[in-house]
């Protein structure tokens, strides 16, 4: 019986909230955290689908800054999404939670092929699923890839980790008198810039009714008290 107020979930994190302590790469008791709190939450009946990025080990764009071909920059960065995605297979099915990985692109040593009916019967069994590889395409980013794998799964809510504890008006670092919104339209996000999430990505969930809320990864048990339907964080709708 789920104690949920969502039947299902699509969870979108950074890469870079694997890096915990680190510069680089994936912090052990960062993933395990994460993963905990995740499998906390397919234990109480919800169906989570996850999309990672790669930030923490290659990001297309700054590659390209660097004078990396854009493309090829974006396939490293897919491929990094990968590596997240088995890291955190992995410490998923060390505490019992069953997970598949299925990727945008096709690398079936390594994962399952993205094929969403497949991927949606996963989920029906109870299986977190991670999304990798993005949508497979150049110039698209995770946020993008986190939206229409959350619309394409019907999913309920789709849910951004960020370090912060939602969307403020200014920088709560730098303005202490920036304050947190509960709610915001798809269309106040994007006139206002705030940057929570890159703008196609934002589009599509407006374009398709997907409501999305942006909460702090960080502060452990907020996920859980999310999908019970407290009201955590902002609300984009
Ligand atoms: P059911 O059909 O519901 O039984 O799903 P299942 O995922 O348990 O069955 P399946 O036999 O398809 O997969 C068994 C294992 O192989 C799972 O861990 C899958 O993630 C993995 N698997 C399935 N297809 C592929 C693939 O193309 N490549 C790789 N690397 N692993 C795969």
């Amino acid at each position: 019986m789920s104690q949920s107020a969502y039947k299902r979930i699509l969870l979108k994190l950074s890469g870079e909230a694997l890096l915990g302590d680190h510069d680089y790469g994936i912090d052990p008791k960062i993933i395990h955290r994460i993963a905990r709190e995740i499998s906390d939450v397919v234990a109480a009946g919800v169906q989570v689908g996850i999309v990672i990025g790669g930030g923490n080990i290659f990001r297309g764009a700054g590659l390209a800054a660097s004078g990396i071909d854009r493309v090829t920059g974006d396939h490293m960065g897919m491929l990094a999404t990968v590596i997240n995605s088995l890291a955190l297979q992995d410490a998923m099915e060390r505490i019992d939670c069953t997970t598949r990985v299925m990727s945008a692109i096709s690398i079936k040593e390594v994962c399952e092929d993205y094929i969403r009916r497949r991927a949606v019967r996963h989920l029906e069994k109870h299986r977190a699923v991670i999304f990798a590889a993005g949508t497979g395409n150049p110039f698209f980013t995770t946020d993008s890839a986190a939206s229409l794998r959350a619309i394409e799964i019907g999913a309920d809510l789709m849910l951004k980790g960020t370090k912060v504890d939602g969307i403020y008006s200014d920088d709560p670092v730098s303005n202490p008198d920036a304050h947190l919104y509960e709610t915001l339209s798809y269309d106040e996000v994007i006139e206002q810039k705030l940057r929570v999430m890159d703008t196609n990505g934002i589009v599509l969930c407006r374009d398709q009714s997907m409501p999305i809320r942006i909460f702090n990864l960080y502060r452990e048990g907020d996920l859980m008290r999310l999908v019970q339907g407290h009201p955590v964080g902002t609300l984009v709708a």
